[in-house]
């Protein structure tokens, strides 16, 4: 499954910054794109304001219909929303771009996750799905912001599956400017959540929504 052409892309939290933002760079491509929520109002709410085609409706039914979900919610909320969804995901690939990150006056740090990373708690809770780790260290603010036309970076993508990481790879090359990179297995997706603390304190010193190249290759 690696043409990307012609699948459908449901967003599993696709109201908040980082799904709308996906979402409405994969619409402007020309993918089908189905925002989940809790609330299929607030879902069909998200998905009028994206337009290009975009639909909505609650987490359930989005995961169900799609073939591939991105999951796009707060880590508080993460492992619960994926236990729920469980047969719904089953046999898909499951796209986590959740940072586990704490907030305090020194600004952001990692938290520490029992399974490793968000990323491996997705796969532990969801043994029948192709869990792939991407999308960690895309700004929102530039995905949704109609001035960029490029978004210059690359998205590291980390898996255990490599047709599911070569698909999500050809994925992220659906926004123009993106080149999709694999990052490894899902055992070191620990370190690509934490960078982005690193990141997000970049952006605050340098006032900029700051990406990561991977040279020489
Ligand atoms: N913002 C960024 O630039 C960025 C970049 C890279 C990665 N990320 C990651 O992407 C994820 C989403 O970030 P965000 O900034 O979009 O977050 P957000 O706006 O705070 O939340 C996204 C959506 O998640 C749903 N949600 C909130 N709490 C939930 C819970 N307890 N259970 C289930 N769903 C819940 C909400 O949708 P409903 O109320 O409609 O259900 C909300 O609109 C985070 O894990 C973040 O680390 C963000």
């Amino acid at each position: 499954m690696t043409d990307v052409n012609g699948l459908s892309i449901a967003i599993l939290g696709g109201t908040g910054d980082q799904g709308k933002g996906l979402a409405r760079r994969f619409a402007l491509a020309g993918l089908q794109v189905l925002i989940g929520s809790r609330s299929a109002q607030r879902a069909q709410e998200a998905a009028d304001s994206i337009g290009a085609g975009a639909s909505g409706d609650d987490n359930a039914a989005v995961a169900a219909r799609a073939d591939i979900v991105i999951v796009a919610v707060p880590y508080e909320g993460h492992k619960a929303l994926l236990e729920s969804l469980k047969g719904e995901l089953a046999g898909k690939i499951v796209v986590d771009c959740v940072n586990p990150l704490g907030f305090d006056k020194q600004g952001a740090y990692a938290l520490p996750v029992e399974e490793g990373s968000a990323a491996q708690q997705a796969a532990a809770v969801l043994p029948d799905s192709r869990v792939v780790a991407a999308f960690h260290h895309v700004s929102a603010v530039v995905l949704m912001d109609p001035a960029v036309d490029k978004v210059d970076l690359d998205v590291l993508v980390l898996g255990d599956d490599r047709e599911a990481t070569d698909t999500v790879q050809k994925l992220a090359e659906v926004i123009p400017g993106v080149r999709g990179v694999y990052g490894g297995r899902l055992r070191n997706a620990h370190q690509i959540e934490a960078l982005t603390a690193n990141i997000i304190s970049v952006n605050r010193r340098y006032k900029a929504h700051a990406g990561l190249r991977i040279t020489d290759i």
